[in-house]
C-alpha cells in the first residue's frame, strides 16, 4: 500500500513492511539494535526521556511463526542462521531470525535501482553479512563502510584495543543503482592541508602561492602495426587531448614546459579540484557527545551528517527514503533537509513527537503524519506448520533431529479417529521417517497428517 511522504509509524516494523508496496522505496537505511545484550534508555531530563529499547534476544522473543516462515520462504537463509547458532548460540539465532524476516521484506519493497544501508557493529556484523549476501545476492554487496565513531582510546586497554567503529553494509538490489559521487567528495581545506595532499601537490607558484602538480600530457596505446611505434614494445604515444582542447589549455596557462626540449606537462591546480574522494573508512564524522548541539538524548542517536552523506550518495531529490528502526528520526530529518520524501517506523511512542520537534528545530514546518495501524493489506500466509516449526525449534518431535521445513509433516498427536481434536496442542511436526513409522503402527494406517500439509 502506498504511504504518504512524512509519515511516522508507531509499530513493529515487520507489520508495516509487509504492507508496503513491492518496488516502492529508493533507499533504506536501518540502524537496528546490534545484539549488544543490553538495554538502552534516554538520558534523564533530556528531550527524549522515557525512550528505551532492549537489545538482548532469546527465541522466546520471537513470534514462533517467524521461525517457520523463514525456513519455508528462504531455506538457504535459514541454514545460514542455523550455522550462526552453532558457532555463536541461540541468542544470535533469535536475533538473526528477527533481522532475516524483516530483510526479506525490505528487499521486496526496494526499487530495482534502490540501495540499502545496514548499520551494525562487531557484535553481529559478520553474521549479518551472511544474511545480507543470502537475501541480496553476494554480487550486490557494494561496500562495508567503517565509521570511526570518536577516535577514542577508552575501554579495557589492558586486554586489547579500544572498539571504536561501526560497520555499515551497502547493498544494491541490482547492478543499476543510484550513486552520486559528489556526496562522497570532500572539498580540500586549504588552510589545513594534510601531508599527503601537500606531497601530491608539491609545487607552489611563487607569484600566486597556488599549489599544483605536474601530470603527463601523453597517453599510451599498444599498437604493434603502427609506424608511429617508437619503443621496442610497440607502445604508441599520443597527446592526451585533440588539438582544440590542447590549444584551450595552453591559453589557460595549464600547459608548461619545465625546460626547453622537455615534453610539455599539465599543471593541475589544487584549488580547481572538486575535492578528495572518500574511501570506505569514514573518520571525519564524529559521533555525538553530551555537548553536541543536535543531541536530544535518544539512546544511540546518530549524527545528521552521517545520514546526509548516505542519502546524498544513494538517492536523488524527490526519492523515497525509509528508516524502519528510525528512533528519533535522524534519517527523516536528513532526508527532509535534502528534499527527499521519507517514512520512519519505530516501536517507540516517542519517535513521532521527537521527529516533529526536530524538524521544527531545523526550520521545517510541514506536519508529520502519525500512524499506528499496521497496513493490513498483505496476505497472511502463515500456517500451523510455521508456528510448530518455531515451537519445535526446527526439530522433528519424534527423533529430535533438525530437518528442513519442507521435509516436515504436520501430524495429530492423538489421531482424529481416536478422538484427537483439531487444536494446536494436539499437533506436532514429524520428519517423513517418523511420520511413516507412526502411520505403519497405527491400526487404521490413518493419513491424518495430510490435512495440514502446506
Ligand atoms: C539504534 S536505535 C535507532 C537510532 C536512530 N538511528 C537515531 O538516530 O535515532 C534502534 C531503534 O529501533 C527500534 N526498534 C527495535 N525493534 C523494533 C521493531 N521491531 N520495530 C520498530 N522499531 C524497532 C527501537 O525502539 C530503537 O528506537
Amino acid at each position: 500500500m502506498k504511504v504518504e511522504n512524512r509519515t511516522i509509524f508507531e509499530n513493529d516494523n515487520l507489520h508495516v513492511l509487509r504492507g508496503l508496496d513491492t518496488n516502492s522505496i529508493d533507499l533504506i537505511y536501518l540502524d537496528p539494535p546490534f545484539n549488544s545484550n543490553r538495554t538502552y534508555e534516554a538520558s534523564v531530563g533530556s528531550e527524549a526521556a522515557g525512550a528505551a529499547f532492549k537489545d538482548f534476544w532469546t527465541l522466546d522473543d520471537l513470534d514462533n511463526a517467524s521461525h517457520g516462515e523463514l525456513a519455508d520462504r528462504e531455506p538457504e537463509l535459514y541454514h545460514a542462521i542455523s550455522a550462526a547458532e552453532f558457532s555463536h548460540g541461540q541468542s544470535m539465532k533469535a536475533y538473526l531470525i528477527m533481522m532475516g524476516i524483516r530483510m526479506l521484506e525490505m528487499f521486496r519493497i526496494l526499487k530495482p535501482t534502490g540501495t540499502l544501508y545496514l548499520h551494525c557493529d562487531d557484535n553481529a556484523s559478520h553474521y549479518l553479512k551472511t544474511v545480507m549476501d543470502t537475501v541480496f545476492g553476494k554480487d550486490n554487496f557494494r561496500n562495508e563502510i567503517i565509521w570511526q565513531r570518536a577516535a577514542t582510546t577508552k575501554g579495557n586497554l589492558k586486554k586489547g584495543l579500544a572498539r571504536d567503529s561501526d560497520s555499515i553494509f551497502r547493498y544494491s538490489k541490482s547492478d543499476t543503482f543510484t550513486w552520486n559521487v559528489e556526496a562522497v567528495t570532500i572539498p580540500y581545506d586549504m588552510a589545513n592541508l594534510d601531508a599527503k595532499t601537500k606531497r601530491q601537490y608539491y609545487c607552489v607558484e611563487p607569484e600566486t602561492g597556488r599549489r599544483f602538480s605536474l601530470t603527463s600530457l601523453t597517453a599510451q596505446t599498444y599498437d604493434p602495426n603502427s609506424h608511429l611505434t617508437y619503443d621496442v614494445m610497440g607502445v604508441v604515444r599520443t597527446w592526451r587531448w585533440a588539438e582544440a582542447r590542447m590549444r584551450k589549455e595552453i591559453a589557460a596557462g595549464h600547459i608548461v614546459q619545465t625546460r626547453p626540449g622537455n615534453v610539455p606537462r599539465y599543471k593541475r591546480y589544487l584549488d580547481e579540484q572538486k575535492g578528495k574522494r572518500l574511501n570506505n573508512i569514514w573518520v571525519d564524522i564524529p559521533n555525538l557527545t553530551a555537548r553536541s548541539k543536535e543531541r536530544i538524548g535518544y539512546p544511540t542517536q546518530k549524527p545528521i551528517a552521517l545520514l546526509e552523506r548516505i542519502i546524498g550518495a544513494s538517492s536523488n531529490p524527490g526519492d523515497m527514503v525509509l528508516d524502519p528502526f528510525c528512533g528519533c528520526a535522524t534519517t527523516c530529518v536528513a532526508a527532509e533537509r535534502l528534499q527527499r520524501q521519507w517514512i520512519g517506523i519505530d516501536l517507540s511512542p516517542k519517535s513521532y513527537k521527537l521527529t516533529q520537534s526536530r524538524l521544527q528545530q531545523n526550520g521545517m514546518l510541514e506536519p508529520v503524519i502519525h500512524r499506528k495501524d499496521t497496513l493490513k493489506f498483505y496476505k497472511q500466509k502463515r500456517t500451523y506448520k510455521h508456528t510448530l516449526f518455531g515451537i519445535q525449534d526446527g526439530k522433528c518431535n519424534g527423533c529430535q533431529v533438525p530437518f528442513p521445513f519442507r521435509s516436515m509433516r504436520v501430524d495429530y498427536v492423538v489421531a482424529t479417529s481416536k478422538g484427537g481434536i483439531d487444536a494446536a496442542d494436539n499437533l506436532q511436526l514429524l520428519c517423513s521417517a517418523c511420520s511413516s513409522m507412526k502411520e505403519e503402527k497405527s491400526d487404521a494406517g490413518t493419513t491424518d497428517s495430510k490435512r495440514f500439509k502446506s
